[in-house]
Formats: C-alpha cells, structure tokens, sequence
C-alpha cells in the first residue's frame, strides 16, 4: 500500500507519436514538477491506442519510442519514478478482465466520451467490445498501483470517476471474510496487548452502544502508535474500527492539472488533428519559422494598425514564455502600434527556440544509443510489474482465484 510519506500518482497517455508544445503544457510538465513530491507511475497506454486504431497498428512502436524520448526530454526522471510500457506488464489485462466481471454494463455506456468519440471519430468503427472496456482498462491501469492521486485534464475527470465506482464496488464484493480477518489479526499483532484491548473495547463500544466519542478515542489510539505500527495496518484498523470492508483497491483521487492555454498557429487550440502544431524536439529554424508566421490579431492588417493582445494568440504564447516586463512592453507596443508584430513575436520565438533546443539536446543520447532507452523502459516495466503483482495477488486471493492462504 502506498505510505503516507511519499503517495504514489500515476498516469499515462495513449503514444500519439511526436509531442507538441500543446501537450507538454497540458500534461507533461505537471508530470515532470509532481516527481519532486510523490513517487511516480508514467506509462504508454499502448494497448488504449488500439481501441480506437486498431485497423493500422505500423507506426506503433516509434510513436510508443518518440513518446518516451519526449517524455525523458522533459525531464521525467528514470531514477526518481517508474517509467513503462502497458503492455510489457500483462497484470493490466488480467485485472480488467476480473473488473469487467463485476462491471455493469450501463456504467460504461454512460461514460460521456463513449457517445462523444463515437460522434467525433465517425469514419472509424467504434462499436467495438475494446472500445466500451476504453475506461474499465484506465481502471485496472489506475488501481493495479493503488495511488493516492491521478494527475489528468478535465477530460479524464469521468474515467476516473468510474474507477472510483469501480472500486468501490470490488471491495464492497470481496473486501469482507477471511482475508479480512486475517489481515486485522496480522495489524492488532503489531500494537502491544494494553493497547489492543483498549481498541477492541472501544470498537465494541462505537459499534454497539454507539457512544458518542468512543471513535475519536480510538482514532487517537491509532494515531499515537509506533511506527512499528505502519501505514498499511493503521489503514487495516481504522477500518477495523469503521467496520468497513477491506480496500484492496483504494479508491484514488483526480488532482486536476491547471493548464494554460496554448494556442496553435492558426489561433485554435493547438491539437495534432488541426496540423498547427509546434513539436516539442521540432528542428529550430522551423520553429522560429512557424512562429513568425503565426495568426496574430485580425485588426493589425498594415504596421500602422493599432492591436488588441487579447485578440491575438500570440499574446497568450507570452503569457507561457514571457516575463511581466517583456508582457507589458508587448501589451503597450501593440496598443499604440508602437511595435510590430515580428517585433513582439522575438521573446517568444528566443523563448520557444531555446526550449526545442534544449529538448533535443536532452534527446540525443536517446536517440543515438536506442539501447538506452530500451534498458529504461525494462527496468520500468519490471518495477511497475512488482507492484501490480502484489495488487494483483490481494486480489486473486480476495476473489477465491488461489488456494495460498492469507499472508
Ligand atoms: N485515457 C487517457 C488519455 O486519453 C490515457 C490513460 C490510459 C490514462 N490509462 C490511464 C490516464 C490511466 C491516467 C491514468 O489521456
Ligand atoms: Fe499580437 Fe503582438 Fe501583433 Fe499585438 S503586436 S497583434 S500582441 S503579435
């Protein structure tokens, strides 16, 4: 179970190929930032890809080997969190084929981005069984590491959403009985005997005569124990004490990424499927290129005309790369066509410049050395295995899947 100390998040995107600034903003640098405070789950939702692209899989493995160099530019830190590929750690199908077992249909069909993909993407057939299991498997991905927190965008809100269900359902299913019980027996073992009378007796107390005050007393009990009395078991009784069932799959948190708005060069938002991107190890003359000739504010036809910056997507590049002096010069410039718009544009293309180059140089050492990168990714894949693989056990157990007894 993850320790209070240092929670697990995890997350992962589906290896779209090449990243773009678009991305990196929305998601990535969140990722990079969360690595100083939690120990963190990256991964390649490789097999989340084929729900919706099945038919041509031939770019697979570089869009999955482009994504995770993108990721390592960045600044995702092998040495500090799990990096992996989906489908290098099989227990992810295991456990969603056991959730699907449990899983209502109609919850997934009420997913809104069931309806709403099927709406969007429709020259492809989406009526597919992988399809609908879209978010049981975000489930089993999310679950199998049982972390505190799900760093995601608005739109996976729902997905997360449903794995909180999801697992509530599982432990309302499987969480009593013996495994239970046993795992109570093995946390009052560890609390010394004075101490473990005393929150039996008030157990009892809480649970039947109700009185107020008994479950406060015993929390407080709890929470004055040794460490020898860890995380997990304190988990275990405080649950004891609640008479709640077991949460062998705890239900995890949405931690809301706060993302600016990063327009693309033709003033939408910045998305693969306009063609305005900018790649985030894209070659720099291009860059540079891409962004002089960017949309800017309709009304500055010639050099004369006066601008608005809250019209203008560039405006919103400098509210990412520019310092507030460099904003304000910007602002005042374009309000009295005191400057131009190549003008205004150089911080930010110096900005964005120094940022590809700096993400290429990062880069290279991957890109010359694909061993590298491959040992990254083993390792990875062997760390994530370890856990789901303990998750995976509680939950063959809890399920009657295996004759072990309880540890
Ligand atoms: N569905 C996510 C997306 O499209 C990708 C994803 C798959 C994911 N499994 C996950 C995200 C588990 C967070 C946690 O962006
Ligand atoms: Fe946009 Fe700057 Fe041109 Fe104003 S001066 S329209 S903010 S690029």
């Amino acid at each position: 179970m993850s320790d209070v100390e240092n929670p697990r998040v995890l997350s992962g995107m589906r290896p779209t190929g090449q990243l773009h600034l678009g991305n990196y903003h929305g998601a990535l640098r969140n990722w990079v930032t969360l690595q100083d405070r939690y120990e963190g789950y990256f991964f390649i939702a490789d097999w989340h890809a084929l729900t919706t692209g099945y038919e041509d899989t031939s770019a697979l493995q570089s869009n999955i080997r482009n994504m995770l160099i993108d990721w390592l530019a960045a600044g995702l830190d092998p040495a500090r969190s799990t990096i992996f590929v989906q489908s290098h750690v099989p227990e992810h199908a295991e456990l969603h084929l056991l959730l699907s077992m449990v899983t209502p249909l109609g919850w997934l069909e009420r997913v809104p981005t069931f309806k709403d993909q099927q709406l969007q993407l429709k020259d492809r057939d989406l009526a597919t069984y992988g399809f609908l299991g879209y978010p049981l498997l975000q489930s089993a991905d999310i679950l199998l590491y049982r972390p505190r927190y799900v760093p995601v965008g608005e739109d996976q809100v729902a997905h997360v959403e449903i794995t909180r269900e999801v697992a509530r359902r599982f432990n309302h299913l499987y969480g009593g009985g013996p495994a239970f019980d046993a795992k109570v027996k093995t946390a009052l073992k560890l609390m010394n005997g004075a101490d473990r009378a005393r929150l039996q007796a008030l157990r009892k107390e809480h649970q039947e005569s109700g009185r107020a005050g008994a479950v406060d007393e015993a929390q407080a009990l709890l929470d004055a124990q040794p460490p020898r009395v860890d995380a997990a078991a304190r988990a275990t009784l405080a649950d004891f004490l609640h008479g709640n069932a077991l949460r062998i799959l705890p239900e995890p948190q949405v931690l809301l990424t706060q993302t600016p708005k990063v327009p693309g060069l033709d003033g939408r938002k910045m998305s693969k499927s306009y063609g305005n991107t900018i790649g985030l190890r894209e070659d720099p003359d291009t860059v540079a290129r891409k962004l002089r000739t960017m949309q800017t504010d309709p009304a500055r036809v010639r050099r004369e005309d006066p601008g608005e910056p809250t019209k203008c997507p560039v405006w919103d590049l400098h509210q990412i790369y520019s310092d507030e002096p460099t904003r304000a010069w910007a602002a005042a410039g374009c309000r009295s066509a005191g400057i131009g718009c190549l003008d205004c544009k150089q911080p930010v293309v110096d900005a964005v410049v120094a940022q590809v180059t700096a993400m290429r140089e990062r880069a290279r050492p991957f890109e010359e050395d694909p061993g590298r990168l491959d040992a990254i990714v083993r390792e990875g894949s062997r760390k994530a295995r370890e856990v789901a693989g303990a998750t995976l056990a509680d939950v063959r157990r809890s399920m009657n899947l295996t004759a072990e007894p309880a540890p």
